[in-house]
């Protein structure tokens, strides 16, 4: 892939940010993902790779851009699998919480998995902890692995995990082994990379989140370093079916950061919609808006940290009607 890539990375995930981060607050959580896609997708023509969507809103019949199979870029240039998450944590922006993201991974062409639309079972770690945890191990012995890694005690470690009924069980057994929480709303892209960065004071994701969400961390915590486990969790005999059409027999079968991304190369880039651990969020004034981004890639091992400064007047397209 083109090293140069990474920069109109950043432009892609720009856009999306500066658009839906409108709605920030607004109630509208469709609205705010429907104009964080449409900038992305705009942007995306201006690119030289032959992309085609992997991981994107939804199949071709129900999604009207950023579709499975759809054809991005210029036309010439590498041919790559894009993953794409134009607004990560469509109800963060309506509600104007943290850490809502919008974000683009790519590949080599063949090189991410093509994860169905469905639950998955995860868990997440930086780099001190690669190769210590195992998602068919006890909570506890994953807590106490990472505890071993980073040289803490189990009470200091602090385990990220969305706040849902279905963690009932999980949170309970967190809590028993003695160390700390931190309950989410949405947002286990964010979650899942925050792992691998110390000032955020997250030492492991646990829990059950979407497939595609688990391609993309992958991809930041193979340039990071970093590992994520995955296990699908269908939640129906349709569900298992479109696993098996997959070629996905084992519904036992975990993911490793091998099967999620291929090979030494992939970049990742996220910018902030609202307000993060790792990244702020677009900030307005008048015709001007900043964002903050990181961008970063798995060959080379950089992670870059870049601060837009953009001028609405003349992106009008990024500015919403009152
Ligand atoms: P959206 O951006 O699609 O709203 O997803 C947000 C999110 O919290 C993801 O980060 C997470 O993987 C998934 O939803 C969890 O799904 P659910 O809300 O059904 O528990």
């Amino acid at each position: 892939m083109e090293r140069s890539l990474t920069m109109e990375l950043v432009r892609v995930t720009e856009a999306a940010a500066l658009s839906s981060a409108r709605w920030m607050g607004r109630g509208l959580r469709n609205e705010a993902d429907d104009a964080a896609t449409s900038a992305m997708r705009t942007v995306f023509d201006t690119i030289p790779m032959q992309g085609v969507v992997v991981i994107g809103e939804g199949e071709m019949d129900e999604a009207p851009m950023l579709y499975i199979g759809e054809k991005l870029g210029t036309g010439v240039g590498p041919a790559v699998d894009v993953a794409v998450d134009p607004l990560e944590g469509t109800n963060i922006v309506a509600q104007g919480t943290w850490n809502a993201l919008a974000v683009i991974a790519i590949a080599d062409k063949g090189n991410l998995l093509h994860a169905p639309d469905m639950y998955m079972e995860k868990i997440a770690v930086g780099t001190e902890a690669v190769g210590k945890v195992d998602i068919n191990a006890s909570t506890y012995e994953n807590l106490q692995a990472v505890a071993d890694a980073k040289k803490k005690d189990i009470e200091d470690v602090v385990a990220i995990v969305l706040d849902r009924p279905r963690h009932q069980q999980l949170i309970q057994e967190i809590r028993q082994a003695g160390a700390r929480i931190k309950l989410i709303p949405d947002g286990d892209v964010a979650a899942a990379i925050n792992t691998a960065f110390d000032e955020t004071g997250v030492d492991i994701l646990f829990g059950i989140g979407g497939a595609p969400e688990g391609v993309l961390a992958a991809v930041a915590l193979k340039c990071l370093g970093g590992e994520i486990q995955g296990k699908l969790v269908p939640k129906d005999e349709a569900e298992r079916a479109r696993c098996e059409k997959m070629g996905i027999k084992d519904l036992d079968r975990v993911f490793y950061m091998e099967d999620f991304c291929k090979g030494d190369d992939a970049i990742f880039a996220a910018t902030g919609v609202t307000d993060g651990e790792l990244l702020k969020g677009v900030q307005f004034k008048g015709t001007r808006a900043t964002t903050q981004t990181v961008v970063m890639r798995a060959k080379s091992g950089t992670v870059r940290f870049i601060d837009g400064e953009h001028s609405l007047k003349k992106k009008p397209n990024l500015v919403m009607e009152p």
